[in-house]
């Protein structure tokens, strides 16, 4: 199947347990099925990864679908090395060990364990850093030092608000948010109150504050429920709602299969219809809907995505953008039209093209491509870049490419 890399026994075993391992985050394209050699044309599963979340929490999430069986749990980072694990010296001090579990391949060996030193950690901040670097480089080193996690790649990942893509910056912050590494806080409450800073960014920081799920920010994301930039607003609204429901639901929002920390916990309710109805409701809550918006997103299924792709003509930008993200982590292929206008408007704002582009890229079918060719010239920096983004994650989705979060495998490759 083109598209379909099926690496040798031995290739898998030499990147799981090669210098590249500690990178290797996301899992490796699994093996091509029986049903799917014997029927090509049988759409396949596509639980494909993208963002993954977890930092210390040490899961991952998968921005494009749900965590496959066979990658969970994809990464461990213990405090105490395991019986004959490697260690990373951080740069506070502390000593980590950094485990992988392989997939369910029956080929694929033990757990890879390897070093990752304070210089690799550097040197992939420094990509991060570097505006010489294609925005595509830029975003793999991210999501390396994301996946990596720890007190340096936090403090790299702070330093790159200076920069001059709100695409990039507000990444940086959806990636501090997804860590739920509180040494975040400081620099995220920074950029919430830095008007500076575009609102697509101030959004992230406020939403990111939400995520990480201390309390102790309540009171500045009040203050910022009333910003006069309605996404900033809702944003800080939404996550005054967030930490409230931790606060008195002692348990966390139930597991879903995307491990990603989302604003809002997803309903209990099950029922297709009922959650759009909640979902497409507009006098209802923002909170309630978001809630309704998980939900569909974990029934998922056909109808559910349908209802979800109605969401792109509600009001608020926030919310709209919101379904994008969301549908970039069903890649279901039945709501590529929906995305696809979207992207096209010119009369939409920048901040849900972006989130329609990057879904499009996750989703990775060739339907998907004209439109992402078409806006990577975009007049707007952001629909641009994120076009940009997205064809890399196309390349990715459809290439034979180990993992996307390759920074530190390019590095020990390039010594
Ligand atoms: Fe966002
Ligand atoms: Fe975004």
């Amino acid at each position: 199947m083109p598209g379909t890399p099926s690496p040798s026994p031995e290739g898998s075993v030499a990147q799981f347990l090669g210098p590249c391992a500690p990178a290797r985050l996301f899992p490796p394209v699994p093996p091509i099925p029986d049903w799917a050699r014997l029927e090509p044309n049988r759409p396949r599963p596509r639980p494909r990864p993208w963002r993954a979340a977890g930092g210390n929490s040490s899961a991952l999430s998968w921005r494009g679908g749900s965590a496959p069986s066979w990658a969970a749990p994809p990464v461990r980072i213990a405090q105490a090395p395991p019986p004959g694990g490697h260690v990373a010296q951080q740069q506070d001090g502390g000593v980590r060990s950094v485990t992988e579990e392989p997939p369910r391949a029956p080929r694929v060996p033990r757990p890879a364990r390897a070093m990752v030193t304070e210089q690799e950690v550097e040197a992939i901040g420094r990509t991060l850093l570097d505006a010489a670097q294609p925005l595509p480089a830029r975003f793999r080193a991210l999501f390396t030092l994301r996946n990596l996690g720890g007190r340096a790649a936090v403090e790299w990942i702070g330093r790159a608000f200076g920069d001059g893509s709100a695409l990039l910056k507000h990444e940086l912050a959806f990636c501090l948010g997804q860590m739920q590494d509180e040494a975040a806080i400081p620099v995220l409450i920074s950029v919430l109150e830095d008007t500076a800073q575009e609102p697509m960014v101030r959004h992230e920081a406020g939403e990111a504050l939400g995520a990480i799920g201390n309390p102790d920010v309540l009171d500045i994301l009040k203050r910022y429920s009333q910003d006069p930039v309605v996404e900033v607003a809702e944003t800080c609204q939404l996550a005054v709602r967030r930490l409230e429901w931790l606060q008195n639901n002692k348990e966390k929002p139930s597991t879903t299969p995307y491990l990603s920390v989302d604003p809002a916990p997803p309903a209990e309710e099950t029922d297709v219809a009922k959650l759009r109805e909640i979902l497409l409701d507009e006098s209802q809550e923002l909170f309630d809907r978001y809630r309704a918006m998980f939900a569909l997103r974990n029934v998922g299924g056909q109808a559910a995505v349908l209802a979800l792709a109605e969401g792109l003509r509600c009001g608020s930008a926030l919310f709209r953008h919101e379904i994008g993200y969301v549908l970039g982590q069903l890649q279901d292929e039945a709501c590529v039209p929906q995305l696809t206008a979207a992207l096209r408007s010119r009369a939409e704002s920048p901040m849900v093209r972006h989130e329609c582009a990057e879904a499009l890229g996750s989703i990775a079918r060739p339907s998907c491509l004209q439109a992402l060719r078409a806006f990577a010239s975009d007049e707007e920096r952001v629909v641009r870049e994120s076009c940009q983004v997205a064809l890399d994650m196309y390349e990715y989705e459809n290439g034979a490419q180990f993992q996307y979060a390759d920074g530190l495998c390019k590095l020990q490759a390039s010594s």
